[in-house]
């Protein structure tokens, strides 16, 4: 690749229990978490979904693994090659976010799963975390055993051996797992190393037709611009497929809800592409991998606080149906996950009944249905917030448990 080439071109998530590293392992490999979007970018993006990119190099005539670095500079002064541009997207470790982790799920092409060395294993939202990668079948996985500089090596050997057992049988058992210090930035190369081998940039088809899945979206316009001034909404999100350039046409599915004589409706949005960032630039034409920044014709009215969060967008003519209800066979799992021993609730995992509510993640939209009709394995839903999906859709389940949504399963629109 060259220097001027650095869209990221694959999306990895960053997974883990809450305050085992993630952020700081990807301050370690990225710089800093600023400075990668303009500032209109920065305003609300990386609040809930963060994205953080990365250009990983490598120092010519240096042996692997030892070559690899994020400086510009060798270690003998001499100037590195870039190799590649990911993107980290950071998923929340907090709470119950793992809705959030899950919409980062249907774009991240691969994962680093951060175990902190300090803590036994499993920690609650590591099982959670891994959880969901397997459900949502994530395979591409590198295990970072972090804060190795607070252990002696008893403790770091134990500590290793416990993931190991951990991760037996789940998608991630011949995950390679790299000892690392984020805080200290040992092994980096080790890890780098491993990512580029364990997580290769996806084989993409640029003539298939662009979808991109929203995650944000904003008014960028401060308040009082004139109507000159003003600028179309912008909305955030991952292409996952074909190639967006400016001057497109674009069309957003479910779109607004529209109002007429007491009837509502979901109508979609049709616009252009007046502008793109991707990575921390202007682009004219943008292809999958990190986040996008797309400039539309829209009202801004239409695109402010996230109210196009979720949705699909794509070349008009091309998107999948907008579903109010919709039927999906179900694989429940044996027990909640994650749960920690003082909080409330079953750990068993009942049937779905007809008339409970259900939190479903589909792509990166969140909505909330209500059963209308639940059989062995199957069950039909009526949706609070309609969605844009394709049959084949994986749908992550989620059940109140106590006083949290808890994945309690992984469903497939039929
Ligand atoms: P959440 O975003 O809250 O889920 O946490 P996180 O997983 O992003 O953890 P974060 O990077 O915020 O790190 C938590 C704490 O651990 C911070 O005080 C870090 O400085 C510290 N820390 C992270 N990595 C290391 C490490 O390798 N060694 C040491 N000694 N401390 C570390």
């Amino acid at each position: 690749m060259t220097e001027a080439n650095t869209q990221p071109e694959v999306n990895i998530g960053l997974v883990g229990h809450v305050d085992h590293g993630k952020t700081t392992l990807v301050q370690a490999l990225s710089g800093s978490w600023t400075d990668q979007h303009s500032e209109e970018m920065k305003r609300g993006i990386s609040i809930r979904l963060g994205y953080a990119d990365a250009t990983f190099r490598r120092c010519p005539g240096v042996d692997e693994p030892e070559c690899y670095t994020v400086d510009e500079e060798c270690e003998d002064g001499s100037a590195s090659e870039p190799i590649r541009t990911v993107s980290f997207v950071d998923a929340p470790g907090h709470e119950t976010l793992m809705a959030t982790m899950l919409s980062g799920a249907s774009i991240m092409d691969g994962a680093v799963l951060v175990v902190s060395a300090t803590e036994d294993v499993p920690q609650a939202q590591t099982e959670e975390h891994l959880m969901a990668l397997d459900l949502i079948g994530i395979e591409n996985i590198v295990i970072a055993q972090n804060k190795v500089d607070l252990v002696d090596r008893d403790r770091a050997v134990d500590n290793y051996r416990q993931i190991q057992e951990f991760v037996e049988g789940t998608v991630a058992e011949d995950a390679p797992i790299v000892p690392v210090s984020a805080q200290q930035e040992v092994n980096l190369d080790l890890l780098i190393d491993a990512i580029e081998t364990e997580i290769p940039t996806p084989d993409r088809d640029p003539g298939e037709s662009a979808r991109m899945y929203a995650a944000r979206s904003f008014d960028i316009n401060r308040p009082g611009a004139t109507a000159e001034d003003l600028k179309g909404g912008v909305v955030g999100g991952s292409l996952v497929s074909g190639e967006l350039s400016v001057g497109d046409g674009l069309e957003i599915r479910p779109g607004r809800e529209v109002d007429e004589e007491g009837q509502t409706e979901w109508r979609p949005l049709e616009t252009t592409v007046r502008s793109l960032q991707a990575g921390n630039r202007d682009v004219e034409t943008a292809h999958p991998g990190g986040l996008l920044g797309v400039g539309t014709g829209l009202d801004p009215s239409l695109t402010k606080g996230d109210a196009l969060a979720g949705q699909v967008a794509g070349e008009p003519g091309t998107l999948p149906p907008t579903r109010e209800e919709f039927e999906m066979t179900v694989d429940l799992l044996d027990r909640v996950v994650g749960k920690e021993d003082d909080e409330s609730g079953e750990s068993d995992i009942e049937d779905i009944s007809t008339g409970e509510p259900l939190m479903l993640t589909v792509g990166t939209a969140t909505t909330v249905g209500a059963v209308t009709s639940a059989r062995d394995g199957e069950c039909e839903v009526s949706l609070k917030r309609p969605v844009c999906a394709d049959e084949g859709a994986q749908i992550a389940i989620n059940r109140r448990v106590g006083a949290r949504w808890r994945l309690i399963g992984v469903g497939t629109l039929a």
